[in-house]
């Protein structure tokens, strides 16, 4: 288990954990039980990781997140501090989690979204929030502070700066309601 890993004997595992490879582990992360790790990821502190997870390789998770049980994160996916990520959520290829994020349960990140965060000039306003169940097209952007209810779909390559209702379906730059809630 650790071949060619830098591990903190602060942190914790559950049963059944495999790793990988070349990736690092810092002090107060929390593991689960068959939580599996691929290789090159780095775990900052105090991330807490539960059951069934699943974790690609080239991830970098910061400071303070945790992901709840059986989710998926694909490979290159980078998660900033403070995030939390809910129950059997896929995050596809190359998304990019801001700082303060929040991903409801079941929501499905397609390749390379991008959820923003400000920092600047004294004023910060962290990642988007989501509801339940959301579908995220691919390569889409959602801009910082943007709360997004349950089973929201949004399209492709879409820039979305406003808040979307529950069940509905949003698509462009910047989004538009295209479909609403039956
Ligand atoms: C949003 C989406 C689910 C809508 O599908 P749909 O309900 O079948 O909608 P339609 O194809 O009937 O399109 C409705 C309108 O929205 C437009 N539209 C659909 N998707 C769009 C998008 N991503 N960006 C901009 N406009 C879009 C259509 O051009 C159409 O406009 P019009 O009425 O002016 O002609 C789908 O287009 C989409 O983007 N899916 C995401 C695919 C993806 O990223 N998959 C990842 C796989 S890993």
């Amino acid at each position: 288990m650790t071949v060619n890993n830098t591990i903190s004997p602060k942190a914790k595992f559950g049963k059944n954990v495999s790793i990988g490879q070349f990736n690092i582990i810092e002090d107060n992360v929390v593991i689960g039980d068959n939580v599996v790790i691929g290789s090159f990821c780095i775990i900052r502190s105090n991330v807490k990781i539960k059951n069934d997870v699943v974790l690609k390789n080239h991830i970098e998770i910061r400071e303070n997140t945790s992901i709840d049980k059986a989710s998926f994160v694909d490979s290159y996916v980078a998660v900033s501090g403070s995030v939390k990520i809910g129950k059997n959520v896929t995050l596809r290829y190359g998304t990019i989690l801001a700082r303060g994020a929040e991903i409801g349960d079941g929501c499905y990140l397609s390749p390379r979204v991008m959820l923003n965060n400000l920092n600047q000039d004294k004023q910060q306003i962290g990642g988007a929030k989501l509801g339940k169940n959301c579908f995220i097209g691919t390569q889409s952007v959602l801009h910082h502070g943007v709360k997004l209810g349950s089973n929201v779909t949004v399209g492709a390559m879409s820039f979305v700066n406003k808040d979307c209702r529950t069940g509905c379906t949003y698509v462009g730059i910047p989004a538009r309601l295209i479909k609403k809630k039956e």
